[in-house]
């Protein structure tokens, strides 16, 4: 069996995050891994129920995704997890639970601007946030704190879905991992 792997894709609301995890879920497949995503969205409907998005209610959710996301992974899984994460010492905690178990654990940026992400505006929150209508986006009126150093940055305004999901998928094989 090869060895599981959590790749955390962060990012801005619209950057890409769920779009380029399952583009590379179907490849993985295809290549006979077992894949799960654990997309924000999701979970805040299920384990995440009842989280807001204060920073405490946002460590929260990042640090129960990545309880599970580990258990995935130290059983030969690809947990794949599209989620903001929008705090530093958030994303810290979970690489170091991944690390205390022996786990395999990669940090992506997807690292699309703002300007291109309000364009995208997939949810139309960036229009509701202009319209007065929410506050708390992440990027525009709450925090994100960009990675120093992942382990990859993907520049997503510059390449096609599939190109995001082949640098990634190169990645995994560069680390043993596919
Ligand atoms: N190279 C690219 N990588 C990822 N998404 C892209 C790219 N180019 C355009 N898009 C589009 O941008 C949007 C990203 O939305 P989504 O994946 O839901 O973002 P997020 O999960 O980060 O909020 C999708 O509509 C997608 O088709
Ligand atoms: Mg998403």
């Amino acid at each position: 069996m090869t060895s599981g792997a959590t790749v955390w894709l962060t990012g801005l609301p619209s950057a890409g995050k769920t779009t380029i995890a399952y583009e590379l879920a179907g490849r993985l497949r295809e290549e006979g891994h077992l894949v799960e995503v654990l997309d924000g969205d999701e979970i805040r409907e299920f384990i995440s129920a009842g989280l807001g998005f204060s920073r405490e209610d946002r460590h929260t959710n990042v640090q129960r995704i990545g309880y599970v996301a580990e258990l995935l992974a130290r059983n030969g899984v690809k947990a794949l997890v599209p989620v903001i994460a929008p705090y530093t010492d958030s994303r810290d905690a979970v690489r170091k639970r991944h690390e205390t178990n022996g786990t395999p654990y990669l940090e992506v940026h997807v690292a699309t601007p703002v300007e291109v992400c309000s364009v995208r505006d997939v949810k139309g929150l960036y229009a509701k946030q202009a319209a007065g209508e929410l506050t708390g986006l992440t990027g525009v009126d709450d925090p994100y704190e960009e990675p120093e150093a992942p382990d990859l940055r993907i520049e997503s305004q510059n390449q096609t879905v599939q190109e995001s999901a082949a640098s990634l998928y190169t990645l995994l094989t560069e680390r043993g991992l596919a």
